[in-house]
């Protein structure tokens, strides 16, 4: 599962496991509505924060629009923006180009930009691109239903105002149908509720990494009330979800900023009773907000995975300071060992950038050592991206990047590396037994399931529809980098 292409998929910073690929994301088309007034096409780009914030809009616009999977269905088109690394931008640029032919065709659609780049750039998107019909920030969702309704009367408009509260869910997800009594399990499946159901628990970041642009886009850090997550999540539980993923720049922060105090750690003990919930998971927890009580859930709590997704960025100490990430390589190490003391069959992953301002070719080494030491299960590499009101893009001209030959060339090898890790790691798997959460389809393959192991190595098997959702058995039969191949053996009740 590692990453070839850092361009391939924006994550935001230290939210991430880096798989909203493997969603489908931006497909969550399960109801067609045959009429095209009533279609909503969003497409999410970045980190499950961003897939999370779809899943939000999808609510809002639930009234008066269904989901659908092409644009060309839909009378709403919103493109849920990244701007993590500067290709992510680029590639919105693009899309809105095609969006402009689109509404050449169809004068009555309407199309809004959200997520990090509506937020950076606000209302100087409308007048770049004339296609497009609203801007809405990550801060508000909830003006939504009347940002379209305002398009609909001819009207453009941005909304980026930074919020202090939180935007909690939209009453209607009260109503939610439970999915088994329904019976309809494909209305919902992989739309408002998958069984693996993102969770936010936390917005913005008061970290200063000095690459990371996430400060300006998401706001400073806002724990959500733990009532608030609890009820969230026994909703999703009751509409058939068996994992949680909690989302949140470092989610081992949560909970500093409530009054009282409320601990990341008692948030997931508390999860872990939730009826339903198998499965919890969380993405991402910051080294340097690792305390005893993190450690110990491992191995003390069933439900929490045997997987911890820890971004290291780089395994060098001086290049560890200028990113401003206030942990040194011995720190990280030291919470490596004291999550695998604890729970030996843990798998490891991370984020490391490649070529940041002044990375000596030692200094790169050091992180290729590092990443041999700890042999990730997977590791998500990205190529250092200058952004906008960064303390790196200010600090560092221009010219002080590392040549892209070079970087290009450091990438490679690391690639090169993670990938025979991983390889190894998961042949070590075939002919085991291994225990599969079944998620849904795998997209593109008919009669073809997905899942993961509890170490989060996806699973693709055949097996029944009404197993989605189940946990199951299965026999490793081939493995790759990025996966495994299982053959159903039994379920369990
Ligand atoms: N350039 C390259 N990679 C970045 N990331 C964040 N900001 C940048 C940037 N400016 C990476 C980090 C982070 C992941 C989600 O994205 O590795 O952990």
């Amino acid at each position: 599962m590692s990453q070839p292409d850092s361009d391939q998929q924006a994550l935001s910073p230290d939210a991430t496991t880096a798989e909203a690929s493997d969603y489908g994301v931006g497909e969550f088309g399960v109801r067609e509505p045959g009429l095209r007034e009533r279609g909503v096409y969003i497409k999410t780009f970045g980190c499950q924060m961003n897939e999370y914030d779809t899943e939000k809009m999808f609510h809002l616009l639930s009234a008066e629009y269904d989901p659908v999977s092409e644009p060309e269905k839909a009378s709403v088109i919103i493109l849920n923006t990244c701007s993590v690394r500067e290709k992510a931008e680029h590639k919105l640029f693009s899309l809105l180009g095609e969006m402009r032919e689109l509404k050449k065709e169809r004068a009555d659609l309407i199309i809004g930009v959200s997520g990090c780049v509506a937020q950076q750039e606000g209302s100087k998107i409308l007048s770049r691109v004339e296609a497009v019909d609203f801007v809405v920030g990550t801060h508000n969702l909830s003006l939504i239903p009347s940002l379209v309704a305002r398009a609909k009367a001819g009207e453009r408009s941005a909304a980026i105002d930074y919020r202090e509260e939180w935007e909690e869910l939209p009453s209607e997800f009260d109503s939610l149908p439970r999915m088994r009594e329904d019976g309809d399990i494909q209305k919902l499946r992989g739309y408002l509720t998958p069984v693996r159901a993102l969770v936010a628990i936390q917005r913005g970041c008061n970290k200063r990494c000095s690459f990371c642009v996430v400060p300006t886009t998401r706001g400073k850090e806002v724990s959500r009330d733990p009532q608030e997550i609890l009820r969230e999540i026994r909703l999703k539980a009751r509409a058939g979800a068996r994992e949680v993923m909690l989302l949140g720049q470092t989610v081992n922060s949560y909970g500093r900023d409530l009054s009282p105090r409320f601990g990341f750690h008692t948030l997931v003990r508390q999860i872990a009773e939730i009826e339903g919930i198998t499965r919890i998971r969380f993405t991402s927890p910051h080294p340097v907000e690792v305390r005893p009580e993190f450690i110990e859930l491992y191995g003390d709590v069933p439900q929490l995975m045997p997987h911890i997704h820890l971004p290291l960025q780089s395994g060098n100490d001086r290049v560890l300071r200028e990113m401003n990430r206030n942990y040194k390589v011995r720190r990280y190490l030291d919470i490596v060992d004291a999550v695998r003391t604890r729970l030996p069959s843990v798998a490891i992953t991370t984020d490391i950038i490649v070529g940041f301002p002044t990375e000596s070719a030692a200094e790169f080494e050091d992180t290729l050592r590092l990443v041999e030491q700890v042999r990730y299960h997977a590791a998500y590499y990205f190529k250092y991206s200058r952004r906008p009101n960064t303390v790196a893009v200010n600090e560092y001209p221009k010219d002080a990047d590392i040549a892209a030959s070079e970087v290009s060339e450091r990438f490679q090898r690391l690639d090169a590396l993670q990938t025979q890790i991983s390889s190894e790691i998961n042949s070590s798997l075939t002919g085991e037994i291994v225990e599969v959460l079944i998620e849904g389809a795998n997209l593109g393959q008919l009669s073809s399931k997905k899942g993961r192991i509890p170490q989060n190595t996806l699973v693709e098997l055949s097996c029944p529809d009404d197993l989605v959702g189940e946990t199951v058995h299965a026999k490793v039969v081939h493995t790759s980098p990025r996966g495994v191949r299982a053959e159903l053996l039994s379920t369990d009740g």
